[in-house]
């Protein structure tokens, strides 16, 4: 469902993602992990159309995302790491917006639009402007807008940033749900717990370069790790522990 092949971006001299090559099976909730500055957003960007891939290529649901772009845009959706939304629309009609976007028939979005305001715990803020919810209503939003389209393909750049532990909670039985109908889910996150409990392959960046591949089992084997969580794995792959000498000179 989504595959790169030596995939990379250069800004100048930096080389913010380097040669990646993986793929992402139709059903599977992929993590893409690193540190801040890894490259886990450019990737993004290069896979939902937003920045053109210095070399290699890249395919979503099939289709190339520099020749095939509009193609893939339908395919996809995406929650983005800001949640961008129009400030002067209230909540309700900016889903009406983006179902009309994606051409939801009137009928479905007279029925799903409250349904999902209420799952989201925002139905009494429907009629509000969104310059007046807060970081975690907008998060919510757009996840809600995202649903609303019924996806077979998510691509989603740290998308509990903000919320509370129900909504989390419920956003991750949505993924998981999503998935096992056959949705696709590639997922930055930061928080391993969420990448060990809910991921079924996960994928560690590091200065652009993928450096592990796995299920959370297999990157403990090549940790030789056995007894060990992600969080350890994660921080000995990628030289997390560095800063204990720094922490004696506070
Ligand atoms: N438009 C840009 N111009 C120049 N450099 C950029 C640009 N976008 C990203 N970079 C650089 O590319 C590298 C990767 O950034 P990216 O946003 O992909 O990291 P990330 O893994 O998403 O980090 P985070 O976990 O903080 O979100 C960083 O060094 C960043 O400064
Ligand atoms: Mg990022």
């Amino acid at each position: 469902m989504i595959k790169t092949e030596n995939l990379t971006k250069r800004f100048g001299r930096l080389v913010a993602v380097d040669r990646l090559s993986l793929e992402v099976a139709p059903g599977e909730i992929f993590g893409f992990l690193g540190p801040n500055g890894a490259g886990k957003t450019t990737t993004v960007k290069m896979l939902t159309g937003i920045l053109r891939p210095t070399s290699g290529r890249a395919w979503v649901g099939g289709h190339d995302v520099v020749a095939e772009t509009l193609e893939v845009k339908k395919r996809l959706a995406l929650v983005p790491d800001e949640p961008f939304v129009y400030p002067k629309l209230t909540g309700a009609e900016f889903l009406r917006f983006m179902a009309d976007l994606y051409q939801i028939p009137w009928e479905t979005q007279k029925k799903k639009i409250p349904e999902l305001l209420e799952m989201f715990e925002l139905l009494d803020w429907g009629g509000e402007l969104l310059e007046s919810y807060s970081h975690g209503m907008r998060q919510k939003l757009v996840l809600a807008g995202v649903l609303l389209r019924e996806p077979k393909i998510l691509i989603l750049d740290e998308p509990m940033v903000g919320l509370d532990p129900k909504s989390a909670r419920m956003v991750k039985e949505i993924f998981k749900t999503l998935s096992r109908r056959g949705a696709t889910l590639f997922m930055c996150t930061h928080i391993l717990e969420i990448a060990e409990k809910l991921c079924h392959r996960v994928g560690i960046m590091i200065q652009g370069r993928l450096i592990a591949l796995g299920t959370v089992q297999e990157l403990q084997r090549q940790a030789a790790q056995e007894d060990r969580n992600l969080e350890d794995i994660f921080l000995s792959l990628t030289g997390g522990h560095e800063y204990s000498a720094l922490l004696k000179n506070l």
